[in-house]
């Protein structure tokens, strides 16, 4: 249903000036109310502060400013409740909210956009949104953290391969290996953290791009929406939508990390790995193998970052060639947006749904651990103990392996007469370190994976969860 009657000839707020109304295709085209609507709460709580500073400065009256907010509040009822009428004539969601206020409340409604333009009007509705949606991601993101590190510290003592090239390398405990994880998000929570103060300053008052010829108090106005700061130049205020694309670098990032943690679990929970347990609820069959049980949610995690990458090529490109202040290429900047928040927070809550509920087994990490001759190193490291140089101990150590290969065992497996053909240095206790446990606790320093060190930074991590704000 248009409001059509309650405005000029062309249906649009900007009419005056015209003498024919929009070609229907044009209209279409140049709408954006059907994605944008989205942002009616930031757009209503804008208005809201817009007016109260116009009364505060003495250009609107108290009267005036009243009823607006009155009729906004009404209308964000309205909107809530689903009988907001939205009208692709009005363009978009600033113009088809301040036609309803007019036509609810007469002159008044007129009056608000004083001092105004939609082109400051948009960017602090857009900045509003994003503050909020980052403050929601990283809600998400702390709960998988805490996951993380719960699982971790159930499995500090599990020991299980870590890879190289994929390919079995040294002894780890799985508790290390969930922390690396933690680690990459640590980084991101930073990350998105950092945006948020660049986000949290506010375009208002910038008007079109000059700034405006009213006596506007646009600290007043910043502190009523709880920005932390008025931008300091009206022309960068319209124009630059570089928050949004460090924005989505940071959730590309971000994205790109639940990719490499997805990846992990998916060859994990396959029968050749055998490493982890999905719960079937984050899995699914297949509708022809009977057998399959498909790590499905990971999967799609992987799958989803392509989208945000694309995103974040999406806003460079917009913004690239555009000459100061407002154009109207900013208008695409919010699918791009919108998408990689949705997608972004989808992929969290289902991770940090996942993570607790993960079963890991611990014998078959075992097993595979004794397969790869892990504790190569370790014998290395204990000629090199014994005075033998770094490079030799390598040499001797590579053909012990090379008759492990042969015989098809694990160089703990062997007797100690056929090692000490390789050295005379090996002696009866070199079968201690051998062992997967005694090479994970020998890595006992700060970022080691022996389980002291494990727990010492659960410790430490639980301590910058607490007292991060
Ligand atoms: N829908 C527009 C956008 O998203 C609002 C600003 C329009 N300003 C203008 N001068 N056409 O950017």
């Amino acid at each position: 249903m248009s409001k059509a009657k309650t405005i000029d000839k062309t249906n649009r707020t900007w009419g005056g000036r015209f003498t024919e109304g929009a070609d229907a295709l044009v209209e279409a085209f140049t709408a954006s109310v059907n994605f944008d609507r989205r942002l009616y709460n930031q757009d209503i709580d804008g208005s809201i502060a817009h007016a109260t500073m116009l009364a505060h400065v003495g250009v609107l009256s108290t009267a005036d400013r009243d009823a607006i907010i009155q009729g906004l509040e009404q209308i964000r009822a309205e909107i809530e409740r689903g009988e907001f009428a939205w009208s692709e004539a009005l363009e978009d969601v600033h113009m088809n909210i301040e036609a309803r206020l007019t036509e609810r409340i007469g002159d008044a409604g007129k009056r608000l956009h004083t001092g105004r333009s939609r082109n400051d009007q948009v960017a602090t509705d857009i900045r509003l949104y994003l503050r909020g949606a980052i403050d929601a991601i990283l809600a998400q993101l702390t709960r998988l953290q805490v996951a993380l590190l719960e699982l971790a510290e159930r499995e500090a003592d599990t020991i299980m391969p870590g890879f190289t090239h994929l390919q079995v390398a040294q002894p780890i405990t799985f508790g290390h290996h969930l922390l690396a994880w933690f680690e990459m998000l640590r980084r991101d929570w930073e990350r998105l953290r950092d945006c948020r103060g660049r986000v949290n300053i506010m375009p208002l008052g910038a008007a079109a791009l000059a700034g405006a010829s009213y006596p506007l108090d646009r600290h007043y106005t910043a502190r009523l929406l709880e920005f932390s700061a008025p931008a300091e130049n009206s022309l960068d205020a319209v124009s630059d939508r570089d928050f949004a694309i460090e924005f989505v670098a940071a959730a590309a990032l971000l994205m790109t990390h639940l990719s490499r943690c997805s990846e992990e679990l998916i060859i994990w929970s396959s029968a050749q790995f055998d490493f982890i347990e999905l719960p079937d609820r984050f899995c699914t069959g297949s509708s022809i193998m009977p057998q399959k049980k498909n790590p499905d949610v990971p999967e799609l995690v992987r799958g989803k970052v392509g989208r945000v990458n694309g995103h974040l090529m999406a806003l460079l490109t917009l913004m690239k060639a555009q000459p100061l202040a407002y154009n109207k290429d900013n208008q695409e900047d919010k699918e791009p947006l919108f998408d990689t928040i949705d997608t972004v927070l989808a992929c969290l809550r289902v991770f940090a749904d996942m993570v607790p509920v993960l079963r890991p087994k611990r014998e078959a990490m075992y097993r595979a651990v004794k397969q790869g001759f892990a504790t190569a190193t370790d014998l290395a490291d204990y000629l090199v103990r014994k005075g033998l140089p770094f490079r030799d101990a390598h040499e001797v150590v590579g053909r012990a392996v090379r008759l492990g290969v042969d015989t098809r065992r694990d160089l703990a497996e062997m007797e100690l007469s056929e090692l000490q053909v390789f050295s005379p240095l090996i002696e009866a206790d070199v079968f201690s370190v051998l062992t997967p446990e005694g090479s994970v606790a020998a890595r006992n320093h700060f970022g080691g994976t022996a389980p002291e060190q494990v727990r010492a930074a659960i410790a430490r991590a639980r301590v910058w969860l607490a007292e991060r704000e």
